[in-house]
């Protein structure tokens, strides 16, 4: 078949030409307009290799991300070179008035495409093995904490061996903020176990280079040892509800002299406490703690300085009504929550937390309610 003969305008190699220029400008100024460097869009090409994991675990996260990286780069550039070189090759030229042959199928080349892909896919799928073997590979901790996601909040709790059975030596429930946080010792294993009371959220540091999911009704466990002492920051990363984005996890990776201390005081903390439930607390320390218990959880939606936010409903706690009037109307809306949950239920918080927090709100920003202090045996008698 032979094709009508066209005539060429010639100009079509210019447009071509100008066509690639100017999206290259504008990419460039673009680039540059956002700030970017050379070296940082050459970096941004290498994300998980830049972020550096701190885990035991993370280093063949990180090789395995690599190669997988590298052998997308170089498909990339074959792929690309051979349809830049065939448009060149074997565009119409102003003398061609025919068609080119035409073939179909050619045995060779249809065993080349089909051997080479599935060597690749087979390499990576070993390769993707070995490396969820040793993200997975349990081993023996003397560290257990269960993490605990409720909607909108981490606790973590501390067990004196390994879950299910194990006993609780003390709960961490403040995410952030001083002496909050998941605190763990610098170079041993540690085990985690992640429940969810409600919903499903997920549990993922990027400085590990690792999520999991926390699923309703599952206990997913890791091992993991971390390598560099420092602060780690995450965040729940499966949404959850309104909240979702005020989920931090601070991590705070301390020398093993350093956690043994810290463990140590928690411990007796926890055991005073439950030695006398109905120990009668000072103002001025349920205040003290109450700010911190405030900050971390309640200062996004109230503002640190109790002043709400009228756009997401979260009232003014200055004056508020039920912050000056009677103590008990006030734990069960921290207990329990209101308004469908746009103030989140937080019993997941200890007895001294809330306490601590209510006591807070009763005596600042210029609030002085006439019941001034809620005590944590009052907190405990209002848990149903
Ligand atoms: Cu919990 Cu998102």
């Amino acid at each position: 078949m032979s094709m009508p003969p066209r005539s060429r305008t010639g100009s079509g190699a210019l447009l071509a030409g100008l066509i690639i220029a100017l999206v290259v400008a504008v990419s460039i100024i673009l680039l540059a307009a956002s700030g970017a460097t050379p070296t940082s869009v050459w970096n941004s090409f290498f994300p998980v290799h830049n972020e550096g994991g701190v885990t035991d675990r993370s280093t063949s996260v990180q090789g395995l991300y690599d190669i997988v990286f590298y052998i997308a780069v170089a498909i990339f550039f074959l792929v690309e070179g051979l349809i830049v070189w065939s448009a060149f090759r074997y565009r119409r030229k102003a003398t061609d008035t025919e068609l080119p042959p035409q073939t179909h199928g050619n045995n060779l080349v249809e065993v080349i495409w089909t051997i080479v892909p599935t060597i690749i896919v087979v390499f990576l799928f070993a390769l993707s093995w070995q490396t969820l073997n040793t993200v997975e590979a349990k081993v023996t901790s003397d560290v257990h904490v269960r993490a605990v996601a409720a909607r909108f909040q981490w606790s973590f709790e501390y067990l004196d061996g390994a879950a299910p059975d194990a006993k609780v030596l003390f709960t961490q429930s403040l995410p952030v903020g001083d002496d909050g946080g998941l605190v763990l010792p610098v170079g041993a294993p540690v085990t985690i176990d992640l429940r969810s009371e409600d919903v499903i959220h997920a549990f993922y540091v990027p400085k590990f280079l690792f999520k999991r999911d926390v699923v309703p009704g599952k206990t997913n466990t890791f091992s993991f040892t971390v390598e560099d002492a420092g602060t780690y920051r995450g965040q729940c990363a499966e949404l959850c509800g309104k909240e979702h984005g005020f989920m931090p996890i601070v991590v705070e990776v301390k020398s093993k002299e350093d956690y043994a201390k810290w463990a140590g005081e928690q411990k007796q903390k926890a055991t005073a406490a439950a030695d006398d439930p109905n120990k009668v607390w000072d103002v001025k320390e349920l205040v003290a703690h109450g700010q911190q218990v405030f900050n971390a959880n309640c200062a996004a939606c109230h503002q640190p300085n109790g002043t709400g936010n009228a756009a997401i409903g979260a009232p003014a706690l200055v004056g508020d009504k039920v912050v000056m009037g009677p103590r008990k109307a006030q734990i069960d809306v921290v207990l329990n929550g209101q308004n469908n949950g746009k103030m989140p239920a937080w019993r997941q918080l200890s007895d001294v937390d809330i306490a601590s927090v209510i006591s807070y709100t009763r005596n600042s920003w210029g609030n002085q309610a006439p019941e001034n202090v809620v005590q944590p045996a009052e907190v405990k008698g209002e848990r149903k």
